[in-house]
Parts: C-alpha cells; structure tokens; sequence
C-alpha cells in the first residue's frame, strides 16, 4: 500500500516524489469518486428493477427498496433531531450521562450505539452481489431510496428552497439564515426547520454538521454588489466569499449560487476570485443571468445564478435552463395564463415608490412589475406624476402590500408568512416557481447522465 494518495483520482504512490510529480502533471487526474457513486447507484438500480420484476411475477407486494448500510434511515433522521429527542433517544438506548453534550455529541453517542445494538436482522433481507459492492435488499421494511442531500445557506424564508422541497428526490437537511423572523417564516412552511445561525461559523474547526450535503444552495447577501448599494465591498460581499469556502469545504457534487449580475462588475474582484477557487475545485460551471419573466414570473428581476458540478464540464445547464423557458410579457398575461388571484381588486396599475422623483412610480398590469424590493411605500399624497406614469387618475392605481408582492414574487397562497418583516424577507427572495425550475433541471440532469 503507497504512502501518498492522491485526493482525486485515489492512486496512491510509496515515493513522494512519484507522487509530487503526478500533482503537476500536464493533463490533471479527473475527480473518480462521484463516478464510482453513479456506477454503484446504477448497479444497484438495475439489480432492484430486476428483483422487483421477479417479485411482481411471484405475486407479492413487497415493495423493494435499498438499505445501503452506511446510510441507515435511522442517521439521515437523527441528524435532524432537536437536542430534546436526541436525549429521549439516549434515554431509549441506555446512554447514561449524556445531559450536558451538545448535539453534535449526542448523535455520535447515538451513531456508536447504534453500530453495536442495531445489527441488521438476517431473517428478512438478502445479500445481493453488485459489481462494485455488496448492498443489502430488505423485502419487509419501506426504506427511502437514496435522496440528495441538501444544504440551504442564507436560506431566508424558503424562496430558494422552496423547489427542492418540492420534489422527493431532495431532502433538505439543514437551512441556517441569521434573521430571525426570516426563520420563523421558513418553519411556518416546510417540514424540515431552519436554524438561526451564523453561516460564517461553518468555518470554524469545530463545527459538525452532521451529514455530507450532495449539494448545497444559497443566495448570500447581494446589496454590496447592488447597483442600488454604495458600491463598496464590506463584510457582506465576504460572506460571498465564506459560501464558496464552504462549499470547497464539503465538496458536494452540486451547487446552486443565487446573486445580482452586477457582481461581475461591481464586484468583480470578488467574483473573480470565487470563480477561481471553484476552478481550483474541479468544478464544472454554468454561468448564466436569469431574466425572471422568461420563467413566468411577472417581474423585471434579473438574477445570475451559478450551477456548479464537480468534475463537470462547463455550460452543462446552459441548455436545459434554456428549454424550461415559458415566458410572458406582463401581469396580465400572468394572471390568464396562471388563473393566479394577484389580489389586484379589478385595479389596473401598480405603484412602486421611484428611488427619486426622476423615474416613474406607476406601472400598468399590462407591462411587468418592476424588481420586487424590500421596502413598500404607499403611493404618498404628495405624489406629483411622472410623465412616463401608466395612470394620471390616483383612483386607479393599488398601492401593493406584503400579499401581493408575495403573489407577484410567485409565493403561493399557501405560504405562511410570519408577519414581521414580510417585505423585506419577500424582497429578498429567489421566486419560488424559478427553484422549481432550478430543482428541475439539477435532478433531470441528475438522473439522466
Ligand atoms: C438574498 S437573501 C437570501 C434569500 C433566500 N435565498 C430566499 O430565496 O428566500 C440573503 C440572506 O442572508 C442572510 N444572512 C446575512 N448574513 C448572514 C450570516 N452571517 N449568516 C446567515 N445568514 C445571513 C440574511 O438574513 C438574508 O436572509
């Protein structure tokens, strides 16, 4: 067995030099370890849809599905325990002395357990010899089949999140964001709750998270790189640099980063250096600015989103974001072609406080809403019309409240709001029908090559 291993392709050499030397080789070795992890899932998948077949043909409704040991259903749930049913469960398994460890503790106290007293039961499973590995079938217990596990950074109240929620094949472990009512707003509406918590503390030695992401997703903060901003690069444009360290921290096999477009230029030595430690990570990337109509979202907002994959090639979602296009033209278009109630009350232009009294405040539902923003002003009394104005007669214009600038960012009627900061926290998020799209075209392209 060599002393030197390489971390990418895990050839392994016994004289350092011969491994120093393939470090600097002209054409790098790829990254192998997602590639095994496919070819064993697809193993794996050919051997069930075969033994299922044979089942069907016995007559039997068992239902099979994969019990790969080293994620037992019961670790993928202990991690997202509270520290009150991590003690219970303590409590449950005999471990003594455990009130003072903190959550971390408890679940590597619980993991330990488990590898001793849970030895899976002969009686009802099988050992099914795959190429690559030997994987346990159970013919009795309904286990989960495998699902990416997602990490939500700065995940604000869920617009971002939201798609991947959507979908079974994600399973949104953690979701830390700092705002506190943000938060609350999130666990109004998905099961899996959100932390508050510094996200920079990821970084520290002795942060656990608890499980390997698959990927990870956030927006971090964009108002420094924002044409509206100062245009001076603070600790928030930092904590575009501290997600992108995580990120090369976990190394997951995707990730998804949400920013203005003005980060290229505004920011751009940011940008310019984040692009470089994702390179220097193997990651493939696809670059792309999203014109959020183009999505059938009836607002002018423009976002760059970044779709990372490790050992991927470059561009690999340029197409298929291209193909999930379904665009309009205006709210009016939106509102027949979604049958969605924006809460307009027969009104047929929106007010939207200018920045200053050179640009327009009055838009016509039969254009888009300008971007959503933060702060929602009333149409004041005092309001002199702009020339370009859409409405001369204050009688037909709605001043817009938190509900429908929620509808007009695409939060379904459904979605709670916490009622502290609403526009804020709405002004703030990814439209949850284009993470629909996002969590899309990751898994279609996930299961497809
Ligand atoms: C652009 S918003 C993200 C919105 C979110 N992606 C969505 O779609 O709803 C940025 C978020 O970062 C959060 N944030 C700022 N600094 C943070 C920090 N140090 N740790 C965690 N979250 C932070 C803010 O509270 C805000 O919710």
């Amino acid at each position: 067995m060599g002393k030197y291993s390489c971390e990418k392709c895990a050839k392994t050499f016994s004289q350092k030099s011969h491994y120093d030397k393939h470090l600097t080789r002209k054409n790098p070795c790829e990254i192998q370890t997602y590639k095994i992890k496919s070819l064993i899932d697809k193993a794996v998948e050919e051997k069930l849809i075969e033994l299922n077949k044979k089942l069907i043909s016995n007559n039997t409704e068992n239902n099979i599905t994969i019990n790969i040991i080293e994620q037992m259903t019961e670790q993928m749930d202990i991690s997202k325990m509270s520290k009150l049913e991590l003690l219970k469960k303590c409590k449950e398994l005999g471990i003594a002395k455990c009130s003072s460890k903190n959550k971390s503790q408890l679940i590597q106290l619980i993991n330990g357990k488990n590898k001793i007293v849970e030895e899976p039961s002969t009686s009802n499973t099988q050992i099914i010899e795959v190429n690559t590995t030997n994987v346990m079938v159970n013919t009795i217990d309904i286990i989960p089949i495998y699902k990416l596990k997602v990490l939500s950074l700065f995940c604000g109240c869920g617009g971002l999140d939201y798609g991947f929620h959507q979908l079974k094949e994600f399973d949104v472990m953690k979701s830390y964001d700092s705002m506190k009512h943000a938060v609350e707003t999130y666990n109004l509406n998905f099961t899996t709750k959100a932390e508050q918590f510094d996200v920079k503390d990821i970084l520290t030695p002795d942060f656990n998270l608890g499980f390997t992401p698959d990927i990870i997703i956030g927006g971090p903060p964009c108002q420094d790189f924002s044409i509206a901003g100062d245009k001076t690069l603070g600790d928030r444009a930092n904590l575009t640099e501290t997600y992108i360290d995580i990120i090369c921290k976990y190394k997951p096999l995707y990730f998804v980063m949400e920013n203005v477009p003005t980060i290229r230029t505004i920011g751009k030595s940011v940008y310019d250096k984040i692009i470089k430690k994702l390179k220097d990570a193997s990651y493939g990337l696809s670059i792309n600015v999203i014109y959020m109509p183009d999505y059938c979202i009836p607002q002018e907002r423009k976002r760059l989103v970044i779709i990372g994959k490790l050992g991927g090639v470059d561009g690999i979602f340029d197409t298929p974001l291209i193909k999930a296009k379904n665009p309009i033209k205006s709210i009016r278009e939106y509102i027949k072609k979604t049958n969605i109630d924006v809460g307009l009350n027969g009104k047929e232009h929106i007010y939207r406080h200018p920045r200053n009294y050179s640009r327009r405040g009055i838009f016509s539902i039969d254009e888009l809403y300008p971007t959503v923003r933060g702060c929602l002003r009333k149409m004041p009394p005092s309001y002199e019309f702009h020339e370009g104005d859409t409405a001369k007669n204050r009688d037909s214009v709605i001043s817009p409240d938190w509900n429908i600038v929620a509808r007009i960012q695409t939060f379904p009627q459904s979605f709670k709001f916490a009622n502290k900061n609403n526009a804020i926290i709405i002004g703030n998020a990814v439209p949850p029908k284009f993470s629909e799209v996002l969590a899309n075209v990751i898994i279609t392209h996930h299961t497809t090559s």
